[in-house]
């Protein structure tokens, strides 16, 4: 028999403090004063228990690029950072395009045993955007693959884009879209605009994200199959989204944590953010610091103002974090050589309060049951109650913490907020009712 552990007095969302015994990987019971001898106590006084959340959207680089990443050291950001599950981006090297590829993955996850770990498969052979990869193989292998996607690069060819759309219809499968048209992106630095101008980098159009989402908006609703688009990242893109869900398309949608706080002009070397308080007490040490660079770029402070309305209004279903662990050498170079992307999965939930503050039941919505039944994970995004598989997290909102890289357990350190201070703190993660986390720290 596993361990019990009772948790007393936790903040569930939506209800008052409570007590929770998790027994044989499910909530056993909910109440005041409960009682289980033998069940290790959590004093869970102040916390907030939230569902397990649920990451749309993880690079693990494994295979591959294990200096970077494993799907063991990721499994524990993760875990750290209140997951219970995360979908792994395909990719890697080589690239999740086979059902060899994505058994590979949800091998190595369930061995690491710290979050579930549900590999996303490529659309297309080598992500190379010329021939559909084995879809169906990947579907029906032990990885189950639900989600197909090219990110790091856009499925260009519309035809192909529709013929994807097409093949996934038949098991009610999503393609994930990284929308970026690339005949507009040609030698792109940073977002185009005033900045870039300044700086004399190249541009990446906001137009170049907002085309491709209204084609692929179009052919989803002419094909009747489903679509999901990856790190929106535009006001445009929010209006173009906006329309399709009016029209009744089936698309759903995501924000990453950095552009909901951070802006382009990071890139000169200004802290303006999202959230002007923080900004206060943490200030980019230089100009040109590749740990800004991403993909798609941090966009403008009105873009960040659209698209947390957005998220609020429910236009934009979940937040992702792209989390993307680059070595060293591939981050700290000249901007122009630099790879591009950012470290999520341990400060996703913080930045969402210090965008959002204590709106439990949203953050809860956007960052663990929406993203659950987008990726068909039934097992999480519920609510701690009587029955309910024990995939949860809690969190103290009162706690303050400023980041330090080093301290980081993902293998690399390219967190764009290192220095600075946020709010809330994940004291505990539980994987069907066995600890991932406890006192803050990883259990193994
Ligand atoms: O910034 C990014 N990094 N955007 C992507 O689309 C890919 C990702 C990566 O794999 O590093
Ligand atoms: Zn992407």
């Amino acid at each position: 028999m596993t361990e019990s552990y009772l948790i007393r007095g936790v903040r569930v969302v939506g209800a008052a403090p409570t007590d929770l015994l998790l027994r044989d990987g499910v909530v056993a019971e909910a109440g005041h004063g409960l009682t289980a001898p033998g069940a290790t106590v959590v004093d869970a006084d102040g916390l907030v228990a939230l569902p397990g959340l649920v990451d749309l959207h993880t690079h693990l680089r494994e295979p591959g690029r294990e200096d970077a990443e494993t799907v063991e050291s990721g499994s524990r950001a993760a875990a750290l950072g209140g997951y219970t599950a995360v979908c792994a981006m395909a990719n890697t090297s080589p690239v999740a395009d086979t059902a060899g590829v994505v058994e590979q993955v949800w091998r190595l996850g369930r061995e690491a045993g710290l979050v579930d770990v549900q590999p996303i498969g490529a659309v297309t052979v080598g992500l190379a955007g010329e021939h559909l990869a084995e879809l169906g193989a990947m579907a029906s292998s032990a990885a189950r693959v639900r989600i197909f996607s090219d990110d790091g690069h856009c499925v260009a060819d519309p035809r192909l884009m529709r013929r994807a759309l097409e093949y996934v219809k038949a098991f009610d499968g999503i393609i994930a879209q990284h929308a970026e048209e690339p005949r507009l992106t040609v030698g792109a630095q940073m977002h185009e605009g005033e900045v870039a101008t300044r700086l004399g980098l190249t541009g990446w159009p906001a137009v170049a994200e907002e085309a491709i989402i209204a084609r692929d908006v179009l052919l989803t609703e002419h094909v009747g199959s489903r679509l999901h688009v990856c790190h929106v990242s535009t006001a445009g893109s929010v209006e173009v989204l906006r329309h399709a869900k009016a029209r009744g398309v089936r698309v759903t949608a995501e924000v990453t944590p950095h552009h909901l706080l951070l802006t382009d002009e990071l890139v000169a070397g200004r802290a303006v953010l999202g959230t002007p308080e923080l900004a206060g007490t943490w200030r980019p040490t230089t100009s040109y610091d590749p740990v800004f660079k991403v993909n798609p770029p941090l966009r403008t402070a009105s873009d960040v103002a659209a698209l947390r309305q957005a998220l609020v209004d429910g236009i934009i279903d979940v937040v992702a974090t792209d989390h993307a662990p680059h070595a060293l050498e591939d981050k700290e170079c000249e901007w122009a050589y630099a790879r591009p992307g950012m470290l999520g999965l341990e400060t996703a939930l913080s930045v969402l309060l210090a965008v959002v503050g204590e709106r439990w039941d949203l953050i809860a919505e956007r960052m663990s049951r929406t993203p659950a039944r987008i990726a068909g994970l039934t097992e999480h995004g519920r609510d701690p109650a009587p029955g309910v598989p024990a995939n949860l997290t809690l969190v103290d909102p009162a706690a303050r913490r400023t980041v330090d890289p080093g301290e980081l357990a993902s293998r690399s350190r390219n967190t764009p907020y290192a220095g600075m201070t946020l709010p809330g703190r994940v004291v505990a993660t539980f994987l069907r009712g066995e600890p991932t986390v406890l006192d803050g720290k990883a259990v193994k």
